[in-house]
Parts: structure tokens; sequence; C-alpha cells
């Protein structure tokens, strides 16, 4: 068989054959025969818009990969700022590599003084989290002047260190201020994500010691949360990166891509949903209503997963673990029957929907003390390292400016009209 396709312009009579190359045709091949005819795909879902070997998704099988590895195994055995060296470096850090990586990180977590006091302190008292840690995020462009020195190795890497150390502190700074707290400066003893709950959640006490388990419940959501190939918000990423931004602005388009509830806000639309159900005997008619088309079940489908996906059966075993500390969030047993039903049922069998991530990682962070705003900036925090691993693809690709064309529909060429005569 051969592996390729042939188009005819049936206009001209002309063909041509196109390879197929890791399942897709170039455009440029395209271009040869038919210039001026554009692929007409608004949403770019059948569009490859760019060669990447950052994390792998099949959507039929229910399987991702990070850099080759399954993301089940990283989630058991690795921890997240490892899995973020695995993305952006391609490989699994040694030992020594490791050591350096995670000394780098811990120590460019403190934020300059101004981004606090001058900028976050700037913001409404009831100001959304995740609009604060947008705008945060682009005016770290301005406190870093190396920024712009995209192609410098240095300056880049150090910029990539920066901005995976600092999220959780922004994250958690912009927690604070919402609900009236002082800040909370990162303590250099602590990992990760125990650093990161301690300036969520630390008062009086000198040390806080986060509950292990939750912990590294937390981590391993960061590592499911890190990576999922040409989504929205990295997307975003790359759309910006192309125009050489520097990275702290490209980072803030892809957390404002992930601020929409169609991207990192659905597991709030979970809790939502739960919330409005409310009793187990709701669910059956919940579950009629969604199928009569009155609304969808939150949590439930995939543009690209048509079976299980990976992350919801790992984010469920974690979410027994979680329970066990916090006690049981009243809401799971709604969401377990919601899942029995749902699977049981023809009407989301034959359209294959499934549990997505979303479904129960919300119940998780609520059951931690997470307010339903913070969701998605607990997206944002983990996802830096896919959004730079990604950036750092595309500079190293040369790729050119992403500027798609359009059909246009509008108006034919008019005389323009004097306002009295209108
Ligand atoms: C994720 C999502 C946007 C993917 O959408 P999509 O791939 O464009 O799929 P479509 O919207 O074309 O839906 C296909 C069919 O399944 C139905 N469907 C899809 N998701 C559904 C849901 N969550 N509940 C009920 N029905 C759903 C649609 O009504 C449609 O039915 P039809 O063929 O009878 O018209 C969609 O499944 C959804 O809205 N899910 C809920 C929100 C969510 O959990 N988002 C987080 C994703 S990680």
């Amino acid at each position: 068989m051969t592996e390729s396709i042939t188009i005819v312009d049936n206009r001209t009579g002309n063909q041509l054959e196109i390879p197929i190359r890791h399942g897709g045709v170039a455009a440029s091949e395209w271009q040869k025969l038919l210039p001026g005819i554009w692929i007409f795909d608004p949403g770019l879902t059948a569009t490859a818009a760019c060669e990447s070997s950052v994390s792998f998704v099949d959507g039929e099988q229910g399987i991702l990969r990070y850099r080759g590895y399954p993301i089940e195994e990283l989630a058991e055995r690795s921890n997240y700022l490892e899995v973020a060296y695995l993305l952006l470096h391609g490989e699994l850090p040694t030992a020594a590599q490791f050591s350096e990586w995670r000394h780098d990180v811990t120590y460019h977590t403190y934020i300059h003084e101004n981004v606090r006091k001058r900028f976050l302190e700037g913001f409404h008292y009831d100001a959304h989290p995740m609009g604060m840690l947008v705008s945060a995020v682009a005016a770290l462009s301005t406190f870093y002047l190396d920024a712009k020195e995209i192609f410098d190795p240095e300056a880049r890497q150090r910029q990539v260190i920066r901005l995976i150390a600092k999220m959780p502190t922004l994250a958690a700074a912009a927690h604070r201020f919402s609900v009236g707290m002082p800040f909370v400066y990162p303590d250099n003893s602590l990992e990760f994500c125990s650093n990161f709950l301690s300036m969520m959640w630390k008062v009086a006490e000198p040390r806080f010691d986060a509950n292990p388990t939750l912990a590294r419940a937390l981590d391993i959501l960061f590592i499911l949360h890190a990576d999922h190939e040409q989504n929205c918000s990295t997307t975003a990423m790359r759309v910006v990166g192309s125009s050489h931004a520097d990275p702290y602005s490209c980072c803030a388009a892809a957390c404002a891509a992930l601020y929409g509830p169609r991207h990192g806000g659905a597991n709030e639309a979970v809790i939502r949903m739960l919330q409005e159900i409310e009793s187990m005997d709701n669910v059956p008619a919940f579950v009629e209503s969604v199928k009569a088309g009155h609304g969808r079940l939150q949590g439930f489908g995939h543009r690209i997963y048509k079976s299980y996906d990976p992350r919801a059966k790992i984010i469920k075993r974690t979410a027994d673990e979680v329970f066990a500390i916090t006690g049981k969030n009243p809401l799971l047993d709604i969401a377990l029957k919601l899942e029995e039903i749902a699977l049981a049922d023809e009407y989301f069998t034959s359209r294959r929907l499934y549990p997505n991530v979303d479904f129960y990682s919300g119940l998780i962070y609520q059951a931690m003390g997470f307010p339903l705003e913070m969701f998605p900036v607990l997206f944002a925090i983990p996802r830096t390292a896919g959004w730079l691993a990604h950036w750092q693809e595309l500079l190293d690709q040369d790729s050119k400016i992403v500027r798609p064309r359009q059909l246009f529909v509008g108006s034919e060429p008019r005389p323009y009209v004097p306002i009295g005569d209108r």
C-alpha cells in the first residue's frame, strides 16, 4: 500500500501525489497544486500545526506519554520536578542533574518585592486569583531584561528556571491576597509541593509541614497536568512564541487561554454540577435531563479521548488516599453514582463519553481546602513545564510565525458614504 494521497483539481484535471508522513500531509505540497485554495478548519480539529516530540496522546486507546514514558509510570514513580526536567530536556535527569535542577528551582522561588508590594497588592480586594496570575506572569518580563535574549541558551535556561520556580509563589500570593492573608515567603528547605502548600496555608507557625500524603497527591496531580500536546493554552504559547516574544509574555498568553471555562475551568464546573445535583437520589433524574439535551455532564467526554482518560483512572486512586486524610468529600458519592449510571447508559457509551481528568480532580482540590477560584491556577503551575517545553521546541525548530489564512465572507468593495447621507 502506498503511503500517499493523490489530489485532483477538477477544474484543470491536474493532479498531485503527496506522501503521508507521521500521519499527515504537508500543506506546502498541497499548495503546489492548489495555490490560493485554503483548508477550512475552524478549531484546527484536523490541522497538525507543528511537529512535536514532547508528549503523545492516543485518544482511541486512552494512552498518554511524556517523551515516551507512560503517564501511569511517571505518576507512580516520578515527581513533578523530575517530570518537568524530562519535558524540558527530553530525557530523565541523572542523580547529579536532578540535584542541580532541584537546587536551581528551589533558589529561584522568590519574587521581586515590587511584584508583590506594588503590583499584586494593587489589585482590587476581590480580584480573581487567575486574573492576578495572568497579569503577574506578564509583569515578570519587565523584571528580567535578559528575557528577550531567547536565542541565548543560558538566558533562555534562566527564564525557564524562573518561571517553573516562581509560579507556585505567584499562585499562593494571589490566593493570600484574595482572602486578605499576609504573603508567605518560600521556604527553601521544603520540596516543591510542600513549599507551595506552606505558602498557601501557613499562619503563625515557624514552619509549615504539609501532610506528606497530601503533598504527594498534589505532586501526582501536577505530573498529570504537566503537558497534553497541542491543547488550547499550549497552542496560545506557540502562537505568541512564534512572534519571538519573551517567555513571560508567552506564558501569560497561555495562562489567559487556560482561564477559560472550556479549558482550565472544567473541574470547577464539575463541582458546581455536583452541588446542584445535591443528593444521590437526584442523580437518575439529572442524567435523564442531560440526555434530553439540558446541559452536559461536566467532566465527561473529551475532544481527543474516546475511551477512559488515563489521567482520570490515576486521579480516582489518588482521591481515595486524600479522602483518607481529609475525610470524604461529601460530593464524592454523587460523582460515583453519576459515573456508574452514565457508564451503563447507551447514550453515553454510544457517544464514547467517559470521565475525563476533570471529573475527580476538583473533588480532591476541594477536599484539600482550595477554593474553586484556585482550580485554574492549580492547573497553570504544572502546565508551565509543558508550555516551556513546547516553546523551546518551537524556537529550536526555527519555525515560521503563525499566521493562518481566512475564507473571506464579507462585503464586496463599496464607496464610503458620508455620515449625513447614511
Ligand atoms: C470536552 C468536550 C467539549 C468535547 O466535545 P467534542 O469533542 O466537540 O464533542 P461534541 O460536542 O461534538 O459531542 C459529541 C456528542 O456527544 C454529546 N456530548 C459530548 N459531551 C457530552 C457531555 N459531557 N454530556 C452529555 N453529552 C455530551 C454531544 O451532545 C454530542 O451528541 P450528539 O452527537 O447527539 O449531538 C465535551 O465532551 C464537553 O463539553 N464535555 C463537558 C466539559 C468537560 O468536561 N470539559 C473538560 C475537557 S478535559
